[in-house]
């Protein structure tokens, strides 16, 4: 696979994506969109793709934005249409049965907190600045932002973000949940290495039974949910993966999961 904006690397069963426009801090302009809504399709697809590990290129930043220059040239239907490409790759992030880990090493705002925010696991860089700072253009969040932060954050931070424009630093992107995970710039790759591997080394469709249960119960009632929960958990015991978990587990040995 070859993306004019991406470049993609297989590590065992891990694949990292990094967006490569460093000369424009990554900015997510229609063709990098495109090809992130792409590599998640082929990579969704791949077997022996475990996790996939979303980063920038460059020592500024993981995304900051979407491209401000192809923007200011849009007409409202146009902007419009853009703003649901870039939700539709979020929701495809979401949605690509595997976990997507942001490995937020620089500047995430606007687009680029979307783009984290789409992910299941974020892990930021102590250095890391998060924000939405499109009222500074006269704009709102396009991609997701007013929406999933609320999710991820609560109203008030979500209120405080979107109507400040003010970025955040990684510590407090931490206290408010938006991150889970901080670690000094010189280990970071190194310390989300080890946790894609570790997780890649898991059973893949528990995996995508967590996935599932923790997105539909995030909007659904808690009855909803833990009816889907129990649905979920019944159907684990119908893969090879759960009898090696548990025999293995009973036998004192590693298990070997083969997402069956
Ligand atoms: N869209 C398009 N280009 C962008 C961009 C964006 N969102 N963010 C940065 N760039 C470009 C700059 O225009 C510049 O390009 P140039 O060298 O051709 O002029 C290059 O990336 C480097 O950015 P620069 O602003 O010089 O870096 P900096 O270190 O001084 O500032 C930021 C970094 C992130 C504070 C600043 O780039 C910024 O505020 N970016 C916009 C953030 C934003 O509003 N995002 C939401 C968009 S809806």
């Amino acid at each position: 696979m070859t993306y004019a904006n991406l470049l993609i690397e297989l590590k065992d069963n891990v694949a990292w994506i990094r967006i490569n426009r460093p000369d424009k801090l990554n900015a997510l302009n229609r063709a990098t969109l495109q090809d992130l809504h792409s590599a998640f399709h082929s990579l969704s697809l791949d077997a022996k793709v475990r996790v996939i590990v979303l980063t920038g290129c460059g020592p500024k930043a993981f995304v900051a934005g979407a491209d401000i220059a192809e923007m200011s040239g849009l007409s409202a239907i146009e902007a419009r249409d853009f703003s649901k490409l870039g939700q539709n790759l979020m929701l495809s992030i979401e949605q690509c049965g595997k976990p997507v880990i942001a490995m937020i090493n620089g500047f995430a705002l606007g687009g680029g907190l979307e783009l984290a925010m789409a992910c299941a696991i974020r892990i930021a860089a102590s250095t890391a600045k998060l924000g939405q700072p499109e009222v500074n253009l006269g704009l709102i969040p396009g991609f997701g932002g007013s929406q999933r932060l609320i999710r991820l954050s609560g109203k008030a931070v979500a209120l405080d973000l979107c109507l400040s424009g003010q970025p955040i630093d990684a510590a407090r992107a931490l206290s408010v949940n938006l991150v889970t995970r901080v670690h000094s710039p010189d280990v970071l790759e190194e310390e989300t290495e080890k946790l894609a591997m570790y997780i890649a080394s898991l059973a893949p469709l528990a995996l995508r039974g967590v996935l599932d249960c923790i997105r539909y119960g995030a909007e659904a009632s808690l009855d909803v949910g833990l009816d889907y929960e129990s649905q979920t958990f019944g159907l684990m015991f119908a893969t090879e993966d759960m009898r090696e978990g548990t025999e293995a587990f009973l036998q004192r040995r590693p298990a070997a999961f083969a997402g069956k």
